[in-house]
């Protein structure tokens, strides 16, 4: 879940140009960050810091190639030390690494016998180790490379530097990992969205396939390191969709981007609604998968299939589907979700349901990603970069495909596409009137808990409220089926525990209202979202009645709340501790 960023060219500011690159990868993992430079004098310039990049600049000495690396801890505490990039023992070889080198103690042991010296607990540093050993007797670095694939096993991407040589040489398997073509120079990054600044051309790697970049140009090896043409493709989005413009966070940015992302599906998304529902019609059974947000999107898909179809679909968490997919047949359809489209344990169930020659449909928000490559057919979010880490448009946009898929294998497209609208309108309401959201959060933001109930597709919406509250202002909130309540969760309610209940003027209505009095009973704090105000509620939020789309205005109402109490608690919305925006390790 590292960024890893590599740039060599004609340009001598390769030192800013790394830590820009750096700094927009920085929501793959925050914990440390560091570059390895050669300084037009020859010298290998290296620079390396615990936490954020924040202001920090590096020194502005010409340069025209280096390499970065931002990290998420998975192996060696968040210490200098363990910062990337690595060195070998002589500091000839240079190295940034994403994903977990799975046997690498093995390996570490190996070297120390042979006389390396380690100065970090990291799994990646045996790799610049291991490239110097492998060097020793054998002086082709593609042959070097292909060896230490070989020897390394679990999900890696990596970019070696041989300053001398002013070379790179890059693998790939299973991280992701983007070569990008300009004028005279080249980059490579862990996602595009750090390379589009610069060019629009760039190459996705697959796995086992490995990139050269030196003086002479880029040559691509595939996996028997037989030199291929590389196909770059151009990339649809902006570099300006990546910023915050003039936002305070990209949490808000993003949440204000969804009345605009919504209406473009609905004006321009009709043949692949269709194209999708065709799928989903000819297909022995269909199973959506997806993690976290993604995740709580596909069980609402299942609810609204059920209602607005009448059609059973399967929902499975992405990280569970490798123990439950040996059912799939040839032509099961596995539809799924996945904003990044990299987040591993989807890559690692999709590949287990392609070998069941199941059929894959997506729908990611990332053209050219690893599920997007996979897939027999794609759906794309068209949401934009989405950069804060707590994910809000994409997770709209992912419930706006669904019901419109499911409205129109109702046959009823035209219906849904009027409560969508409506769903639209009252989401710009939500946002423009956010203050009464605010001064919420000020009032509960010393709570230690927080619990969301719904029934329906409202419990769906419960869950991805809860993760939006927990990922970034860290109170432990909790959704609930609101039916459970008193199966137990109700022993957790005190004396002012805040309690959201959405209550939609639908068939739950009744039932939900009277769980608000339960917890009312019990001295909760009971805030009603809902087209009809109630007595019982101590704090009605208002949301016009979108039929089976008022999920999505309740859901934004969740987003701006986790939003204002990470502020009331001085907490930084975009960046939360301990997560990153692309899981992919395991
Ligand atoms: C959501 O806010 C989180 N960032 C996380 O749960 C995320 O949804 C999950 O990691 C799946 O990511 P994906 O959609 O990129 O696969």
């Amino acid at each position: 879940m590292c960024g890893i960023f590599g740039y060599i060219g004609t340009s001598k500011r390769a030192g800013s140009m790394i830590l820009e690159g750096l700094k927009m990868l920085e929501y793959r993992g925050y914990d440390s960050w560091g570059v390895a430079i050669k300084k037009d004098d020859g010298s290998l310039y290296i620079e390396k810091h615990i936490g954020k990049i924040g202001t920090a600049s590096l020194p502005s000495f010409p340069a025209h190639i280096g390499i970065g690396h931002t990290r998420w801890a998975t192996h060696g505490g968040v210490t200098n030390e363990n910062a990337h990039p690595h060195t070998d023992c002589t500091k000839k070889i240079a190295i940034v690494h994403n994903g977990i080198v799975e046997n690498f103690e093995d390996l570490k042991s190996d070297l120390k016998k042979k006389g390396h010296t380690f100065k970090s607990e990291t799994d990646s540093e045996v790799i610049a180790h291991l490239i110097e050993e492998l060097n020793k007797s054998e002086s082709d670095l593609v042959k070097v490379m292909q060896k230490l694939r070989s020897h390394i096993t679990g999900l890696n991407a990596v970019i070696a530097f041989f300053p001398e040589d002013e070379s790179f040489y890059i693998i790939k398997n299973g991280s992701p990992i983007v070569a990008g073509k300009g004028e005279k120079e080249y980059f490579i990054a862990s996602d595009a969205s750090a390379i589009i600044p610069h060019t629009k051309q760039v190459y996705f790697l697959e796995d086992n396939e490995m990139i050269e970049l030196s003086k002479d140009g880029i040559r691509l090896f595939n996996k028997k390191a037989i030199v291929q043409k590389v196909a770059f493709t151009t990339l649809e989005y902006t570099a300006k969709s990546a910023e915050k413009g003039t936002f305070a966070h990209f949490m808000l940015k993003e949440i204000s981007e969804q009345p605009t992302i919504l209406r473009n599906i609905i004006d321009s998304q009709k043949t692949e609604i269709k194209k999708a529902a065709d799928k989903i019609k000819n297909a022995y059974g269909t199973y959506l998968i997806g993690c976290g947000t993604a995740s709580y999107a596909c069980l609402a898909g299942t609810y609204l299939f059920s209602k607005i179809a009448l059609r059973h679909i399967n929902f499975a968490i992405g990280s569970e589907f490798s123990y439950l997919h040996d059912f799939l047949k040839e032509n099961s359809l596995v539809f799924a979700l996945s904003q990044s489209g990299e987040t591993i344990d989807i890559i690692s169930s999709v590949k287990k349901a392609k070998e069941k020659k199941a059929q894959l449909l997506s729908l990611t928000n990332s053209q050219g990603s690893s599920l997007y490559r996979m897939s027999d057919h794609n759906l794309l979010l068209h949401a934009g970069p989405e950069k804060a880490v707590a994910s809000t448009k994409a997770y709209t946009a992912k419930i706006s495909f669904l019901y419109l898929i499911a409205h129109q294998l109702a046959g009823t497209f035209e219906k849904g596409r009027f409560n969508l609208l409506k769903a639209v309108d009252e989401i710009s309401q939500i946002i423009q009137n956010k203050t009464s959201i605010k001064s919420l959060a000020a009032k509960m933001k010393d709570h230690k808990s927080i619990f969301i109930l719904g029934r329906g597709v409202s419990y769906a919406a419960a869950l991805e409220s809860a993760l939006k509250i927990k990922e970034v202002s860290y109170i432990h909130a909790e959704g609930f089926a609101a039916g459970e309540l008193k199966h137990g969760v109700i022993a957790l309610i005190e004396k002012g525990t805040p309690v959201i209940l959405f209550n939609p003027e639908d068939e739950t209505y009744e039932d939900t209202l009277s769980a608000a009095h339960e917890v009312r009973a019990r001295g909760a704090h009971v805030i009603g979202v809902s087209s009809k105000n109630d007595k019982v509620y101590d704090t009605f939020i208002e949301v016009a009645n979108c039929g089976n789309a008022t999920i999505i205005p309740n859901v934004v109402i969740a987003q701006l709340l986790g939003y204002f109490l990470a502020l009331e608690k001085g907490l930084d919305p975009d960046k939360p501790r301990n997560l990153a925006k692309s899981v992919t390790v395991k």
